[in-house]
């Protein structure tokens, strides 16, 4: 059974969602999810004037566990179109691991949130897989199989990159039916793809 790790930071809890959702596509796909955090790294101050959680159930990730999985599935909401810096901070002190090339041939897979539509859902899923291919990662996506990506008729996430959520710009919006639909999918396709990689 493939030991996956759902690696997230958020900062008013879309992407904890998200995770939630993965977690249950993983165990579709006959894997074991693991959902962990990433550290904050912003100062008390910024956290309390951006009231942002920092209580999220899911314990904090250590680099030490990462050669544990067989699958990662990173989630970072956009910060300026880009990875936030907890999230980066984190694969910063991974080095190691890409000298040794420990992660090498693992499966990498990538989800993300953003305030506005066009605000930085693709460039931020491709700052993780840029990441993780770093760190010598297949990579897989959010094929067409989950259709809810397609059509115009409501806000959607979800891209052929990663799985995704649009918060809106007060955070009020919380990810959809839809989207954590394709979070299940992307989930149980990251399963399937590290069982049969593991064969
Ligand atoms: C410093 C900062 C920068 C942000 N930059 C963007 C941005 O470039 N585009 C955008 O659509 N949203 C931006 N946002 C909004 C966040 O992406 C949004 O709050 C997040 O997706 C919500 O997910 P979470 O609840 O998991 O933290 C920014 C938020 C912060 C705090």
């Amino acid at each position: 059974m493939p030991k996956i790790l759902i690696l997230y930071y958020s900062s008013y809890g879309h992407l904890a969602e998200m995770a939630e959702a993965l977690a249950k596509g993983v165990r579709a796909g006959g894997g074991e999810p693991t959902i962990r955090r990433v550290p904050e790294t912003v100062s008390d101050a910024v956290v309390a004037a951006a009231h942002f959680k920092v209580n999220e159930a899911h314990d904090i990730a250590s680099v030490a566990e990462l050669t544990d999985y067989d699958g990662f599935i990173v989630g970072s909401p956009t910060r300026f179109g880009r990875i936030a810096g907890q999230m980066a901070a984190f694969w910063d002190g991974a080095g190691k691991l890409w000298l040794s090339g420990a992660l090498t041939g693992r499966v990498g897979a990538a989800f993300t949130s953003t305030a506005t539509q066009h605000g930085g859902q693709e460039t931020t899923l491709f700052n993780i897989i840029t990441n993780l291919l770093h760190f010598g990662m297949t990579i897989v996506g959010l094929d067409y199989g989950h259709a809810g990506q397609s059509g115009v008729d409501e806000v959607r996430g979800g891209a052929p990159y990663g799985a995704t959520t649009i918060a809106d710009g007060d955070g009020s919006r919380r990810p959809s039916a839809d989207e954590l639909a394709g979070a299940h999918y992307l989930g149980e396709k990251v399963a399937r793809t590290s069982a049969k990689l593991l064969a």
